[in-house]
């Protein structure tokens, strides 16, 4: 019986005012589910905001989309897993493809990243998923394994640290492409055996998610595919709505 993880990636969307009335809409219109939970990812400055909104939801939990992995320091514009921790995460989004695209955050970076959020006793959501050239050129195994292994690498007490994996095939987020439900678990499938050979059955507890334009209208039938233990979503999770839809699927 899979227990499914919605996970709500705002990206650099919804400040702690819009977060608020998020939160007020998205928990009065969301009963508690025991056979689910919900993520949120907000920006790092409405981390308080969606944390104290669903303080008293033990089915809602608050997540930071990134972190540095020194405990403190010279590093302006960062924050640590501590500080994150301190105010109200309780998850890490590490190697999100915009990290790893956008600002070049290296494998051995998300390798580092995880290390420093499973220390401060967080559970880390490693992202991994191939760009087109690499899918087009018959790769997607190779990458996503390799990001895998590497991304978890320098976490101390692989077999017992909290973690979730989410597969988001670059070239499907936010491009309103998506990875058809067999393509998804045939994938998650790699990654599941991939992880059975570095955690033995211990990989069996450990969920993962499907992402890359994720709708309302698409979310049922990747849920339903085998081994898509949940979706992590963002276009339509910053808007409460269209989120709400996705949680109730
Ligand atoms: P999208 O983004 O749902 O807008 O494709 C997913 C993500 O980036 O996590």
């Amino acid at each position: 019986m899979k227990r499914p993880v919605l996970a709500a990636n705002w990206k650099m969307n919804n400040g702690p005012t819009a977060a608020k009335a998020f939160m007020d809409t998205f928990l009065a219109g969301y009963s508690p589910r025991s056979d689910r939970t919900v993520i949120i990812f907000p920006s790092a400055v409405a981390l308080t905001t969606v944390a104290n909104s669903s303080a008293n939801r033990k089915d809602v939990l608050t997540g930071v989309q990134n972190i540095h992995w020194a405990e403190k320091g010279a590093f302006t514009g960062e924050i640590s897993a501590t500080m994150a921790k301190d105010a109200g995460a309780e998850v890490v989004l590490v190697g999100h493809s915009e990290r790893r695209h956008v600002f070049g955050e290296t494998d051995a970076q998300c390798a580092k990243k995880c290390c420093a959020a499973s220390r401060a006793g967080l559970t880390f959501m490693l992202c991994v998923g191939e760009t087109i050239q690499q899918r087009e050129a018959g790769e997607t195994e190779r990458v996503v394994t390799h990001q895998l292994r590497e991304g978890v690498s320098q976490t101390q007490n692989l077999i017992s640290a909290d973690f979730i994996l989410a597969y988001e095939p670059v070239w499907a987020i936010g491009t309103g492409l998506t990875a058809s439900a067999g393509d998804a678990s045939a994938i998650h499938t790699v990654l599941r055996s991939e992880l059975r050979q570095m955690i033995g059955t211990r990989a069996d507890e450990i969920p993962i998610l499907y992402g890359g334009s994720v709708s309302p209208s698409n979310a049922a039938g990747l849920l339903a595919a085998p081994e898509v233990d949940g979706l992590l979503v963002g276009g339509a999770s910053v808007e409460p709505s269209s989120w709400l839809a996705i949680a109730q699927t």
